[in-house]
């Protein structure tokens, strides 16, 4: 395994779950840690708990000006950027019927956008240094769909398609990566407002949940393969979990 100590990490979505709780596990084993969310109350909390090799920039992945201004930070402040995750997403999932358009436009502009301008802004920087190695959460949706994801599984879909042609584009000089992670404890899910998923499933919480370091765990052996290794994908559920 490569060592993970010094290597430059961005995280979107690193205010809360998955990417929060990755960003404490890289800390600790020595990364130097850039972090990305729109809240800036919590990144500056997270960012004082983690100490000197970390630093936030407040990013919305929905505007393209912001991925740049990341990857300019992260690159002024530790010299270059070793790994980017492009992790930041929303789950407001609805029926077709329910015509919740402004959700679906949300969705679309972080889920796939969002992952669009973090490779656009990291890209070139990376190709020059001729390494690097870029991540993205796809999830489960994104593998199979089922009534009431339709549009939140097409943004995952969207993410793998994104993340497949990328490796076949740069494989020689990049690392390509995508996690598909079941259900995860998170806030993931909290901005519902469909009437119906409420009514099927309330807030979630009946069903069994993976705990966020379980993706912490994927994430570092995916970064952490020698030189000639890449780990393409990363599919986990919670047991039980068959869907
Ligand atoms: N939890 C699950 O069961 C599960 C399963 C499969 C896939 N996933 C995927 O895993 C990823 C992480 O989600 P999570 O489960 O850790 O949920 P979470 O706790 O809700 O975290 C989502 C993160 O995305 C950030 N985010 C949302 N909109 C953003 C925007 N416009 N700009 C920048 N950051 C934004 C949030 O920060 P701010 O609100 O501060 O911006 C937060 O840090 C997502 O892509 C999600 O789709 C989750």
């Amino acid at each position: 395994m490569e060592s993970i100590k010094d290597k430059v990490i961005v995280i979107t979505g690193a205010s809360s779950g998955m990417g929060a709780v990755t960003a404490r596990r890289l800390a600790e084993l020595g990364a130097k840690v850039v972090l990305a969310a729109r809240r800036k109350d919590q990144l500056k909390t997270l960012v004082a708990e983690l100490g000197d090799n970390a630093i936030y920039v407040k990013t919305d992945v929905s505007k393209r000006a912001d991925l740049d201004n990341l990857i300019q930070q992260a690159i002024a402040k530790f010299g270059h950027v070793d790994v980017l995750w492009n992790n930041a997403g929303i789950m407001p999932i609805s029926f077709f019927d329910e015509g919740l358009v402004d959700e679906w436009d949300r969705m679309i502009d972080i889920n796939i956008k969002g992952v669009l301008y973090g490779i656009n802004a990291v890209l070139p920087h990376m190709l020059q240094r001729g390494q690097g190695h870029i991540l993205a959460t796809s999830s489960v949706g994104g593998l199979k769909t089922s009534p009431g994801i339709g549009v939140y599984s097409g943004t995952k879909f969207a993410v793998r398609a994104i993340m497949d042609t990328l490796r076949e584009e740069v494989a020689q000089t990049i690392k390509v990566t995508t996690i598909y992670p079941g259900a995860t404890q998170s806030e993931l899910g909290h901005d519902i407002t469909s009437p119906k998923i409420k009514a099927l499933y309330g807030n979630l919480t009946g069903m069994p949940k993976m705990d966020e370091d379980a993706i912490a765990s994927a994430f570092i052996y995916a970064i952490s393969q020698p030189g000639n290794i890449v780990v393409n994908d990363i599919t986990l559920r919670p047991q039980g979990q068959t869907r």
